[in-house]
């Protein structure tokens, strides 16, 4: 990455939270979240059970609407009432559990809710060449189309999603943990899709539990904790160690350390191979760049 002395101010970001928060009800899920997804790039946003990752993608989605903060998409201040609005600006979510109809074919998933008729019928021999030829673009290269999307895997069909997304336009895409169901060679097949779509000009946000995932491909990294920013790094200012001690709670893990040495023993022993993991992650007293 370089690192010139005065950016010449582009564009707009295509989105931009600033202070953005949401509280449902007496629970404030998310608070004082900044961010900024462009095109061509990948925004990891990681984060425990309850970090507020859930929140923060269905502000961006359309689904839930901010309580605190602007949500602007290219320089304007938006504040979506549905997913469909959404997606009229550009921003299409794919969500964990697809939404697609197994028994049917994979070309029919891909056109779901966007038929394309010739006449009064439906135009096969056009869709079905389309998502062909889509999916190869992608360097997916499905022996038949027609094959129920059912009978593809789970990475598959992510990525069937995702080419999908990018045909109907899509300027931002947000996948919602894409890869917490998957084998080690089927993420690693996701990755590269979204690697794909980074390619094709898209911003992307990725959000995984896994900084095994999010690294390789992530250009910016979001670390979410019970709702608050723990930190927010460009690739540069993070490696992947400091990534994983983020996540893991480094502090907390030193912290459980020494009160298990405390208590001498079996437990003492066991404190030592955690102060160990500590120390090779480099990730005591907080990490470089933690807010
Ligand atoms: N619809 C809701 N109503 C009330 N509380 C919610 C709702 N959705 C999420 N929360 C709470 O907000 C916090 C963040 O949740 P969530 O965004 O789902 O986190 P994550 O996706 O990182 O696991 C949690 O404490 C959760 O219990
Ligand atoms: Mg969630």
């Amino acid at each position: 990455m370089t690192v010139s002395v005065e950016e010449p101010t582009t564009a707009a970001p295509l989105v931009r939270l600033t202070d953005a928060g949401k509280n449902y009800g007496n629970i404030l899920a998310l608070q004082g979240v900044t961010l900024e997804v462009s095109g061509g790039e990948v925004t990891c946003v990681l984060g425990d059970n309850g970090a507020g990752k859930s929140t923060l993608i269905k502000i961006i989605a359309g689904l839930h609407q901010h309580s605190e903060g602007t949500y602007e998409v290219e320089g304007q201040p938006v504040r979506f009432t549905s997913p469909r609005e959404a997606l009229n600006h550009g921003i299409a979510t794919v969500y964990q559990d697809l939404a697609v109809v197994p028994l049917m074919p994979v070309w029919r998933n891909f056109f779901l809710g966007n038929e394309v008729r010739k006449g009064p019928r439906m135009d096969i021999a056009f869709m079905r060449g389309t998502t062909k030829k889509e999916l190869l673009d992608m360097g997916i290269d499905l022996r038949d189309v027609d094959q129920p999307i059912g009978t593809l895997s789970g990475g598959e069909r992510q990525c069937v999603a995702i080419s999908r997304a990018v045909y109907f336009g899509a300027k931002v895409l947000i996948l919602d943990e894409p890869t917490a169901a998957l084998g080690v060679k089927q993420s690693g097949v996701v990755l590269k899709y979204i690697l794909q779509a980074r390619e094709r000009g898209l911003g992307v946000v990725f959000i995984t539990h896994n900084p095994h995932h999010a690294y390789p491909v992530g250009d910016r990294f979001l670390l979410l904790k019970r709702g608050r920013v723990l930190g927010y790094y460009r690739k540069n200012e993070v490696t992947r160690d400091e990534l994983t001690g983020l996540m893991a709670g480094g502090t907390e893990l030193e912290e459980l350390s020494h009160e298990l040495e405390a208590t001498g023993g079996a437990a003492a022993a066991a404190a030592h191979v955690l102060e160990e993991e500590v120390h090779e992650l480099g990730i005591g007293h907080g990490a470089p760049g933690a807010q």
